[in-house]
This record gives C-alpha cells, structure tokens and sequence, in this order.
C-alpha cells in the first residue's frame, strides 16, 4: 500500500477546495520516548515493529502556519525561508504532496520551532505533526486525533506521537495498511516529572534515522532481542507512571535508550550517535547516581543528552548540568 492510498482512505470526500480556508494554524508539541521507536516493518507507511511510549513536551514544539498559495510552495522555519532542496524541505514538500487539493495547489508552510532544529530533538516529529493539525484547520477537514495521528506518522514516525499531549503510546498495531498503528495520550499526569534537555552539540546528524534504522534491522545480531526488551520496558513504564515511581521511570527509560544504541554499535557498518561529550555527560549522570541524586538519561539519533529527574532536586541538576534547558512538561495542565 502506498501513502497516496492510505491519505485517500482516511479523507474521503473530506479534501475540497470549497472548505479551505484563507489560513490554518497549529501547535503541537515535541515528544521524547521513554520506550523508543526502532526499526520499521514497512518503510512506506512508517509502520514500526513494536510499541513505543513518550511524553510530550508541553510548550516546546512547532506552531506551524499555513496559507493556499497559486504558485509554488514556499518554506520559512523560525522566520527564515528554507530552500525547498534543503532536506526538511524536500521531506515537507512530498509530504505536501500527499494533499494537494488539485494540481496546481500549493502552501506557504511558516513554522516557528522553539527547540534546536536537527539537534536529535525531535524537530521532525514536533514538525510533521503542526503541519498535520494545521492542514485539518486549513482545509477543515474535522479529523479526531487517531486520524491525525495516523497522517503525521506518514510524515515522520515518531511525529505521530506528537499530535497529543502528555504521556502518550503508540501502539504498533499490526494490520497491513496501518489502520492500527497510532498513538494515544496516557490517563496519567506526572506534574513534578522534569527533563533537562542537555545539548552538546547542534550539528545536524551525520546519518538519517530511517536509514540507521533500516541497518540495524538488517545486520544487528542483537536486533531479535529488541521486541522482548520493548515489551518488558512499555510494562515497567506505564507501572513506573502510575504509581509515579521515578526510580523505575529513570532506570527503565535509560537501559532502554542504552539497549537502542547497543543495537545501532552492533550493526554493520557500525552506527554511533555519540560524540566524547555525550560520553562524558553519561559518566557525569552515573556519578551523580551513586552519590545518591536521582537523575536518569535518555538519548535519540543524535548526540545530546535528554536527562530526567524530579522538581525536588532541580536546584542539583541545574549546578551539575549549567547549561541543561529544564523543562516541566506537565506543570500547568
Ligand atoms: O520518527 P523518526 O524517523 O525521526 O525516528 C525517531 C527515532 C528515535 O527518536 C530515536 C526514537 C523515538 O522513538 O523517538
């Protein structure tokens, strides 16, 4: 099944020019993985071989402002115009591509972004999922969020997960067409759970996740060992949640980010995302641990650091980690 048959499914006779409107507008927020996304069963339609588990964070994301234009698209992230070559654009351009009211449709996409862009931040997933919501108030479209979800998840897999917020699963599913496969918010709220967002360094990543991901499925002796380990972590996880026990959140979400990039060294040729500084932020983290402070670290596709403590001891992290950005995702909910 191709993206063009699944768009087609969900929007039916919704994606007419007589409901667009002058302008859509949406925010949506990033979102780390407590339980990460790796590797696909079908590249297409970003269908993921197992569940994954995040928490959305709160202000921090992508509004995302959308107009109907006659010729030509046109890009701008944080008021700069971004060439439509560049490979954002040209992943926003055929994305676009899927919901183009008719031939000659075009829009000019304004993104405001207030984390690092490519930073391992999750860019794309804050990104692809603004530009879905702001395409179902563009075009009123009146899609729930499983809708949404699924759309975004054509744009990047992880952005399906970014369409809601707080504690969010998406689950694997396991249909062909991928129907099943979108994320929902958790119950749960976790007001005093922080997460320092520790940069080392904002050079964009030198290997694309999809293409990480294709190889380590492909060559990774572990990779067969993946499944178990999700399925055990997403228990741990959602127990650690509810019962608001940080010490199982911390410990369950850092093994699984370690068993993740495990996976990437064990590949062929080998993948690492880490750099000396990520390192040693690690070992920083550790020590920190065993002198009895609580704080925990998670790491996507890149090199910097996702550290994860509770309010009580934000004044120790913050003189361990001075440059860490510290956010509270779920404060003022
Ligand atoms: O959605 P993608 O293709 O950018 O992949 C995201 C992969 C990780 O960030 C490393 C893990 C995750 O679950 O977000």
């Amino acid at each position: 099944m191709k993206k063009q048959d699944l768009v087609n499914a969900i929007l039916g006779e919704r994606c007419s020019l007589a409901a667009c409107r002058d302008q859509g507008r949406a925010f949506a927020p990033t979102n780390i993985a407590l339980c990460k996304y790796w590797g696909k069963r079908d590249a297409e339609l970003n269908l993921p071989q197992t569940s994954s588990l995040s928490i959305s964070l709160g202000d921090k994301g992508a509004l995302c402002q959308l107009r109907p234009r006659a010729q030509s698209d046109s890009f701008s992230l944080n008021g700069q115009s971004m060439a439509l070559v560049s490979p954002f654009g040209q992943r926003l351009k055929a994305f676009l591509d899927l919901f183009r009211i008719k031939h000659d449709f075009y829009f000019q996409v304004d993104m405001q972004m207030n984390i690092p862009y490519a930073a391992g931040l999750a860019s794309s997933a804050c990104g692809f999922a603004s530009l879905v919501l702001a395409l179902n108030d563009l075009l009123a479209w009146g899609l729930e969020s499983r809708a949404l979800s699924i759309l975004a998840r054509l744009g990047s897999g992880s952005a399906c997960r970014s369409v809601v917020p707080g504690f969010v699963e998406w689950r694997a599913g396991s249909s062909a067409d991928g129907m099943d496969s979108y994320a929902e918010r958790l119950d749960e709220n976790w007001p005093t759970l922080c997460i320092g967002l520790l940069i080392v360094s904002e050079r964009e990543k030198p290997l694309a996740s999809r293409l990480a991901m294709e190889r380590t499925v492909a060559t990774s002796a572990l990779y067969s060992a993946w499944p178990e380990k999700v399925r055990a972590d997403l228990h741990c996880l959602k127990k650690a949640i509810k019962e608001q026990d940080f010490r199982l959140l911390g410990e369950t979400a850092e093994s699984n980010a370690l068993n993740m990039h495990a996976l990437m060294l064990s590949a062929w040729p080998p993948i690492s995302y880490a750099l000396p500084e990520t390192l040693t932020a690690m070992q920083s983290v550790w020590k920190l641990r065993e002198q009895g402070l609580l704080v925990y670290f998670t790491q996507d596709a890149g090199p910097n650091l996702k550290l994860l403590f509770q309010a009580q001891d934000r004044e120790q992290v913050s003189a361990a980690f001075p440059s860490a950005e510290i956010i509270q995702p779920q404060l003022i909910e």
